[in-house]
């Protein structure tokens, strides 16, 4: 192995993760996430982070909902920083990085973890140090707003778990046209720019969106537009095989089950 410049991980770590896809199953959530409609899971944020940074390093989610990525970071020995619109989810995201920290105990107390109750598209004026890395994922358009979306109906029978993010007109989960959404996405990760070190790399994590009957390619279009300010590596396909199969389209049209993800890789060239 040369120098390992990246990451602290061994070959044979590095090799496993190289793979284009990936199975993960979350595992239960933690007490309190749950109210949350959309989050990533800390187990597998961990890998990401594992790889694309060292001990000691800056990670930033600049939509970190309940605090996946920083709770991720802390396991891993790493500094981290997120930014979240809703007031409700910065509040949990903050308990629950207290409650990691008290577990974790002496080994983390030098690292930070920090939740900024803001919106993103503001993260200049915020007073963030450079960062090393970048681990998100958006609001996937106004799809939780979607009165069919099939994910959300067990939701909506529980008056304690939220069925969309909020009613903030800055919350990009409520933009109802898709290029507008697209083009409000692509500028608050592009402005996100000046706090990158060179080379870091940012990770988005997006589906394409399936509405009335049509397929917008959310993270195609990211790919595409982003790829105009960093550098787009590749794609990671994160796969999920714990899902029940629904008989959509049964006997009539195509509608797929879809149980995958893009992780999609940008380099700050
Ligand atoms: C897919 S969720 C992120 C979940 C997170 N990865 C986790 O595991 O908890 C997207 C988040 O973006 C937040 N959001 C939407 N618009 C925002 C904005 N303009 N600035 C900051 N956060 C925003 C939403 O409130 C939501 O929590």
């Amino acid at each position: 192995m040369p120098k390992n410049k990246l990451n602290d991980l061994d070959p044979k770590a590095w090799l496993k993760f190289q793979k284009s896809w990936f199975i993960h199953n979350p595992p239960p959530r933690k007490k309190g996430t749950l109210v949350h409609p959309a989050k990533f899971p800390e187990t597998m944020a961990q890998e990401f982070i594992e790889f694309f940074t060292k001990q000691g390093q800056f990670v930033l989610d600049p939509m970190c909902g309940t605090g996946s990525t920083l709770v991720a970071a802390l396991r891993a020995g790493r500094n981290s920083y997120g930014i979240e619109l809703n007031r409700k989810y910065a509040e949990i995201a903050k308990t629950i990085i207290a409650e990691e920290r008290a577990t974790l105990g002496e080994a983390i107390v030098n690292l930070k973890s920090e939740i900024v109750n803001a919106d993103a598209s503001r993260a200049l004026d915020l007073r963030l140090p450079t960062f090393d890395y970048v681990l998100t994922s958006p609001p996937y358009w106004d799809m939780l707003r979607a009165r069919g979306a099939k994910t959300q109906q067990k939701r909506r029978e529980s008056s304690d778990l939220d069925v969309f993010y909020s009613d903030d007109p800055n919350d990009l989960g409520n933009v109802d046209d898709y290029e507008s959404f697209l083009a409000k996405l692509i500028a608050i990760y592009a402005g996100l720019k000046p706090l990158l070190r060179e080379k870091a790399y940012l990770t988005i994590i997006v589906k394409n969106v399936k509405k009335g009957g049509k397929i917008y390619p959310l993270a195609w279009d990211i790919g595409r537009e982003l790829g105009k300010t960093y550098t787009l590596k590749d794609e990671k396909v994160w796969m999920q095989d714990n899902q029940s199969i629904a008989p959509f389209g049964l006997g009539s049209a195509w509608v797929s089950n879809t149980f995958h993800h893009y992780c999609l890789q940008f380099r700050n060239d």
